[in-house]
């Protein structure tokens, strides 16, 4: 019997009106959709999104992913996921495995997709992207990411070595993702790197009915802790964002 076809999904970060065209099509056309969520939360945002799309009649199966920190556990969850996409596509069955914002940033869906192709290497694979949740915040917020030649970098920081002093040091715009646990060292951080108060936007489940979202050092640090949480930084704040004086703003360079 003829594989199926294996689609890695971005669904954004929460909203199905971020859901695209194209991704949208395909969850309307395969015949299971996977969906993960962590061993500890079961929470499945992606999931949910798919949830909100009417027209889907594929089967929904859940993935089960240890967020642990051994990479035993981490690898052993990979595998045994894998091995359950792999049966489906064995079967015949064209299969999406869906994951909030990008599946190619920071997620559970390039490690299975290996897995997949070690079991299956003849197997068609079509990834097709999503909006990621630091686009999300700044269109929320009419910011932007980087003007001109200004660079942008993207950190997970959930650990104490991904803010390393040259990273911050050379930025324009940070984003900083997986907040959650270490903000205040984050906020000190920024604050001795020099980025401006008013550049510095937090969000947490955006897009989610109980997103929240704040502006400003004092503001962010008083947030409660999420794991759906980040925040995007500018050195500078842009030209007319709120409390922003135009000469403020080093805009001579276009
Ligand atoms: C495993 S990474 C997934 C990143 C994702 N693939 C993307 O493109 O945005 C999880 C981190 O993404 C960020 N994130 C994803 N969705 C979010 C949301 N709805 N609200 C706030 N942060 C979100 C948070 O920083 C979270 O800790």
């Amino acid at each position: 019997m003829a594989l199926g076809k294996f689609y890695g999904i971005g669904v954004g970060p929460g909203d199905p009106g971020l859901l695209t065209l194209k991704a949208a099509a395909v969850l309307r056309r395969v015949a299971v959709i996977f969906a993960a969520t962590g061993a500890n939360s079961r929470e499945c945002v992606s999931g949910s999104v798919v949830e909100a799309l009417d027209g889907c009649r594929a089967r929904r199966e859940t993935l089960v992913f240890a967020m642990a920190p051994a990479m035993a556990d981490r690898r052993r969850a990979w595998q045994e996921n894998a091995a359950r996409v792999a049966a489906a596509l064995e079967a015949g069955d064209d299969c999406a495995f869906v994951t909030i914002g990008d599946p190619l940033l920071y997620s559970t869906y390039t490690y299975l997709l290996r897995e997949v192709r070690r079991r299956l290497p003849a197997v068609a694979v079509e990834t097709i992207p999503g909006i990621t949740s630091f686009q999300a915040l700044a269109a929320a917020n009419n910011l932007p990411l980087a003007e001109d030649r200004e660079t942008m970098t993207v950190i997970p920081a959930w650990t104490e070595s991904c803010l390393a002093d040259p990273l911050l040091a050379a930025a324009d715009t940070l984003v900083l993702l997986k907040t959650y646990r270490r903000r205040d060292a984050i906020l000190a951080a920024l604050r001795e790197h020099g980025f401006a108060d008013q550049g510095c936007l937090y969000a947490s489940r955006l897009g989610l009915p109980d997103e929240r979202q704040a502006r400003g050092y004092e503001a962010i640090a008083a947030e409660p802790e999420s794991y759906l949480s980040l925040i995007i930084a500018r050195r500078r704040p842009a030209a007319g964002e709120p409390g922003v004086a135009a000469e403020e703003t080093v805009d001579d360079q276009l």
